[in-house]
């Protein structure tokens, strides 16, 4: 396994390509994802956004080019392996178990190691490991701020909570990276601020980064740290958001 010393990020691609028959989905894309950030990944339909976290996260295998999470080569990984060791998309965590709730179904993430039955025998840890457990459950869904709903089944929740529970859970696995794609789609924009909140405060209480897919960049601009623009296949643009609408080709793929 390939080591790269790379202490301050988290995410870093080499020329990553990825081609679907005669479409060049992602061409040469090469970025870099600060550890404790937000990085917005933007660009009109079609750009390849979603191929690029397919790629990153181990969905689709790319022809070429290299995924270095965590200082570790991860090219070509299986999604469950690389769920494993901390980088998380929404879609790839395990469904919510409908029947349990809110609470439990954090717990279930959280890998107790309190269900394997050796451990059992010691009791008094056992205790205190599931008193712990449920401590931070509680602190965890507090930030998606669904403290008040801990002992509701989850089906009763709606879209928007069942996005954060999705959250909640990949945190409580202990992800340390977690790619979002449109988490606010379909919400209203008071909604959709307070998601981006959340993700703000998550990330410096638990120092976890994101990588975010949106096309409300009305709403997604001030929370993120760095902006990655794609237009077909490539990256034409990076910066700060304050940066990013100045410059001229990011001008004309959102105003034509
Ligand atoms: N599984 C697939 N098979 C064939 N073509 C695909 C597949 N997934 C994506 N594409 C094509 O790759 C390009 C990028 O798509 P996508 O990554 O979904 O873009 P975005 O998420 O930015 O809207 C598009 O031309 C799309 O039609
Ligand atoms: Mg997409």
């Amino acid at each position: 396994m390939a080591q790269t010393s790379l202490n301050g990020t988290i995410l870093l691609t080499r020329n990553l390509t990825k081609r679907f028959g005669g479409v060049v989905a992602l061409d040469s894309v090469s970025i870099d994802v600060k550890r404790n950030s937000i990085t917005l990944l933007i660009g009109p339909n079609g750009a390849g956004k979603t191929t690029f976290i397919n790629v990153c996260t181990g969905v689709l295998k790319p022809d070429h080019g290299k995924v270095i999470f965590d200082s570790i080569d991860i090219t070509g990984w299986p999604p469950y392996k690389v769920y494993s060791i901390g980088f998380a998309r929404t879609f790839q965590i395990p469904q919510p178990f409908r029947s349990l709730t809110v609470l439990d179904n954090v717990l279930v993430a959280m890998k107790s190691r309190g269900e394997n039955p050796i451990r059992a025998l010691f009791k008094r840890s056992w205790i205190r490991e599931e008193k712990e457990n449920i401590e931070k459950a509680f602190k965890i869904l507090d930030l998606v701020g669904l403290d008040s709903f801990w002992d509701w089944e989850a089906y009763k929740l709606g879209a928007g909570q069942l996005k954060m529970l999705e959250v909640a859970r990949a945190l409580a696995s202990g992800a340390k990276l977690l790619a979002l794609d449109e988490p606010i789609g379909g919400t209203d924009p008071g909604y959709a601020s307070r998601i981006f909140e959340r993700l703000s405060k998550i990330r410096s209480a638990l120092d976890v980064s994101f990588i975010v897919i949106e096309h409300r960049i009305d709403i997604a601009l001030k929370y993120a740290d760095k902006v990655y623009v794609m237009d077909r296949g490539r990256i034409v643009a990076n910066g700060a958001p304050s940066e990013i609408l100045k410059n001229p080709k990011v001008a004309e793929i959102y105003l034509g």
